[in-house]
């Protein structure tokens, strides 16, 4: 079986559009089984739509988990918070994943998707601050973490993103972690119980294991390390042993790794500036990913 895997391809460049057409044709040319989104597509419907259309149209499996983007809506901070009907997890459980069906595509946090004897599970995945190094937990106040705010900048989540839990109170990072973490470890625990499922691969869209972690050990870089991850995930991944393969996405930094019994490995497109006049045939060739199980 083949797959193919893309992440953070970030359609509200117009570079990355057009290079999406090229890499579209080029998932098509080889003709995998299945292609797995790993989140941060954009934060505007129409054109999460439109990626799960073009790719669907080529590959009979198309596998999604959303990205922090695509969980991001365009209304002041002030007015999510004071709306008591809008919730993060709304967009997250019922409305992307209405919308990627509605394309022909499969949204992987409501079930994973079974292909023979082959699994594939995923999950956003949230941040916990796990990521940020030690030295640095203790010198940054628990305050400016929960602000995502360092120095004058912030982190992009803090606000456009506002989840709920059942009393309608906002959730601190840590606790969306734990429960996109909860969902997906329920989902591989019951894909090892399967008899009929022999690997899985498990794509989510922030980082599982703290060596895939870019590290500059410079500020603001490292502060924003806080929101990359969390090492839990990798835990609750490390669990399961039928899982040999791990995607991730979110960072921009193309990473290839063996840890443990995984390959563990992303090839996010990124930002235009980030690829800094790589050759389009360079971007073709290390922008998507392949897995041959
Ligand atoms: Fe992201």
């Amino acid at each position: 079986m083949r797959i193919a895997s893309v992440s953070d391809i970030h359609l509200d460049y117009k570079v990355n559009r057009d290079l999406f057409v090229k890499m579209v044709a080029e998932i098509a040319a080889r003709r995998p089984d299945a292609v797995l989104v790993v989140g941060d597509v954009c934060h505007i419907d129409a054109l999460i739509a439109v990626s799960i259309r073009m790719l669907a149209r080529e590959v009979e499996h198309v596998a999604y988990v959303p990205g922090n983007h695509d969980l991001w809506v365009d209304r002041p901070w002030g007015e999510l918070l004071g709306d008591p009907e809008f919730d993060t997890w709304k967009r997250h459980d019922e409305l992307l994943k209405t919308m990627v069906e509605s394309e022909g595509g499969h949204y992987l946090p409501s079930q994973p998707l079974c292909l023979g004897d082959v699994a594939i599970a995923g999950s956003c995945g949230w941040y916990d601050y796990s990521f940020l190094r030690p030295e640095l937990r203790d010198q940054i106040p628990e305050s400016s973490l929960d602000d995502q705010i360092i120095d004058g900048m912030q982190w992009g989540d803090r606000t456009r993103t506002v989840f709920r839990d059942a009393a309608g109170s906002l959730m601190s990072s840590p606790e969306v972690a734990r429960r996109m973490e909860n969902v997906l470890d329920a989902q591989l625990a019951s894909l090892e119980r399967d008899p009929t499922v022999e690997r899985v691969v498990c794509a989510t869209h922030h980082q599982q294991y703290e060596r895939t972690v870019r590290r500059t050990g410079t500020l603001p870089w490292e502060f924003f390390n806080a929101f990359m991850g969390s090492s839990r995930m990798g835990e609750l991944i490390d669990k399961h042993p039928k899982v040999e393969h791990v995607i991730y996405g979110h960072t921009h930094s193309l990473g290839d790794y063996r840890i443990g019994k995984c390959r563990v490995f992303g090839t996010p497109l990124g930002y235009p500036h980030e690829r800094n006049g790589l050759p389009e045939e360079d971007i073709l060739r290390t922008r998507i990913g392949w897995i041959e199980i």
